[in-house]
């Protein structure tokens, strides 16, 4: 009857479902159109009357469609509104800024304070001559220290890739050509065949030569204290230990505390509390003369301090490793460290 035919109608949930609908009350099968076929077999009084009614019918329903109709278009643009809406006051999406390397960084601030102390800069090739990187630097061919410094060689023979900035010290000195004072630091590259948490195979170094006349062990100690200082922070430790390099005699590793446990035993210093931050020492005689210098008139010191350590004293590291893997969020993390 009218009553269910509107409800159903009122509860459409569709255009379809009111498409539908239409073909059933209205269409030319639907109930009201049978019902009017069904005029015809009537007395024209009770036509006239029935018609009437059915005709009322007729428009409630096409009112009733229409009007849902309506609504549910109404619904629909309200729900899209709704999914379009832009809220204004959300901040903007901020362009990224580019940033520098944290062991860029960290290069930088190195080569600023030994500028402030008096040194420029120089480089040398990362691919070098076994020359240059080893005999040079008095290790001859069949010294141990060839085997300590695991070298990468390359495709043509007596060329290797710098397994450390020493080389730079020959190259230095052939330049000055005996000129005096040779204060330069050297910063780039180096390559040996390490990798673990605290080496990888490319890293860098930054070497300091200072070569004049009456240079000693205290210039050494005094210029590499005040440097160490100025970069990790006045209130660092600092301890010099003897050690080895055929290219300096004496020699003389650099340790800082530990920044990564306050000297209580980490993985960074292997529960030492120090950490190796540069190997140093007197110049050896044969090295002047190789660079030609008489180390009868003169005398100098020399060192090589790791990039990276110094950057994983600062930042607290104890993975060296993650700062070559250039996972953006791990760098973006020393945005202001260093
Ligand atoms: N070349 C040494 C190294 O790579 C460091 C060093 C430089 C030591 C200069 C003494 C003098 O470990």
């Amino acid at each position: 009857d009218l009553d269910s035919a509107l409800s159903s109608i009122q509860q459409a949930g569709s255009k379809a479902e009111i498409l539908e609908l239409r073909g059933r009350f209205v269409g030319k099968k639907g109930w009201i159109t049978q019902e009017m076929k069904g005029l015809g077999a009537l007395s024209p009084d009770d036509r006239r009357t029935r018609g009437a009614v059915l005709n009322g019918w007729r428009e409630q329903v096409l009112n009733a469609l229409a009007a849902r109709e309506q609504w549910l278009e109404e619904q629909e643009e309200a729900r899209q509104l709704r999914s379009e809406r832009m809220d204004l006051s959300l901040p903007g999406r901020l362009p990224t800024v580019g940033l520098l390397h944290p062991l860029t960084r960290m290069r930088r601030r190195i080569e600023d304070v030994l500028m402030r102390l008096g040194f420029s800069l120089a480089y040398g090739p990362q691919v070098e001559s076994e020359w240059y990187n080893f005999e040079a630097l008095n290790i001859p061919s069949g010294h141990p220290a060839r085997e300590m410094q695991d070298s990468f060689f390359v495709d043509v023979p007596g060329l290797v890739l710098r397994t450390h900035t020493s080389p730079v010290q020959i190259r230095t000195m052939q330049a000055y050509e005996g000129r005096l004072p040779i204060r330069v630091a050297a910063p780039g590259f180096t390559y040996r065949r390490d990798d673990d948490a605290t080496h990888v195979p490319m890293f860098q170094q930054v070497e300091g030569l200072v070569v004049d006349r009456g240079i000693s062990l205290a210039d050494l100690t005094g210029t590499l204290t005040v440097m160490v200082r100025e970069l990790v922070g006045q209130e660092v430790g600092t301890r010099f230990r003897p050690s080895y390099f055929p290219f300096t005699e004496p020699s003389v590793e650099m340790d800082v505390t530990c920044a990564s446990c306050g000297g209580g035993g980490c993985r960074v210093c292997k529960g030492t509390g120090w950490v190796e931050i540069l190997g140093s020492g007197i110049v050896h005689p044969t090295v002047l003369k190789n660079g030609g210098y008489d180390p009868d008139q003169v005398s100098g010191f020399a060192f090589g301090m790791g990039i990276e350590r110094v950057a994983m004293r600062l930042f607290g590291l104890d993975d060296l490793r993650l700062l070559y893997q250039n996972d953006l969020r791990y760098l973006e993390r020393f945005q202001s460290g260093g």
